[in-house]
């Protein structure tokens, strides 16, 4: 088993996810692209009770970003249908494994149905003290990038704050990202190679674990290999190899 096989003493504490290829793996089966959707939640149920098991504190799962706007309206439909469905019927798994939901992004401008279903769960989960579950949602770096830039220029303008007094920490507490330490680990599925617009300042040293696997056969596993991965790795932090 694979997860044996994990170093305990060095498991990262928070790992973030780009769930992709669902679109794709419903394809193959000739399949309509919202199918893909749909198996990919039992993936997300895997991860998710895989990083409880390992006691990993925060787990960042990109779930619908800004640009997935522009999908087809009837696919954007049927994932903000799909949202809400989920998060209403996770909720006890969520309570009786400990588990607290966040989400990071713009949830302002998602639709009134899934806001209030978020805030629900939300609510409903905030005392639990294991693994944080974070969604991002209607989520871009950009976005979350300029509306911090905006906080602060706003604090400026009311002299509560210096251009010259700026620190990175005060810039970190206005991103939504505020509170979650930065992902160590960062895993894409589906063989892409890029970040689409994912955490940028934050990913600023996390390791990127890229595999060919498309969401929806994303299992335990799979999750356990990305982790052992990345405890191969040497994190140098920009010192040589010797001073590490
Ligand atoms: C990821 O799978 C899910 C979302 C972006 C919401 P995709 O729907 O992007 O699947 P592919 O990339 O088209 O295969
Ligand atoms: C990234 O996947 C967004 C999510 C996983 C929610 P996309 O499938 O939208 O990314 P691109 O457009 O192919 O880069
Ligand atoms: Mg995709």
């Amino acid at each position: 088993m694979l997860i044996d096989q994990i170093d305990i003493e060095r498991i990262p504490d928070h790992i973030a996810i780009i769930m992709d290829g669902n679109g794709r793996w419903a394809k193959r089966q000739g399949k309509p692209r919202v199918f893909g959707h749909k198996s990919g939640v039992k993936s997300v149920r895997e991860v998710t009770e895989g990083c409880a098991e390992l006691g990993i504190k925060y787990l960042t799962l990109y779930a619908f970003s800004t640009e997935n706007w522009n999908r087809p309206k009837l696919e954007v439909t049927a994932l903000m249908a799909l949202l809400v469905e989920t998060i209403k019927t996770e909720v006890s798994v969520l309570n009786k494994n400990n588990i607290r939901l966040e989400t990071i992004g713009n949830s302002d401008a998602l639709p009134a149905k899934s806001r209030r279903a978020l805030a629900k769960a939300i609510e409903d989960t905030q005392d639990n003290d294991g693994l944080c579950l974070i969604l991002a949602l209607n989520y871009s770096a950009k976005w979350d990038i300029m509306q911090a830039v905006k906080t602060i220029a706003d604090k400026v303008e009311r002299k509560e704050l210096t251009a010259k007094k700026l620190t990175e920490s005060d810039f970190e507490s206005a991103l939504s990202t505020k509170n979650i330490p930065d992902p160590e680990l960062l895993i894409r599925t589906s063989g892409e190679s890029r970040i689409s617009n994912f955490l940028l300042w934050e990913i600023a040293y996390s390791e990127l674990f890229f595999t060919p696997v498309l969401w929806p056969d994303f299992r335990k596993e799979n999750l356990f290999e990305a982790i052992l991965d990345f405890q191969s790795r040497e994190r140098r932090f920009g010192k040589t190899s010797e001073q590490i």
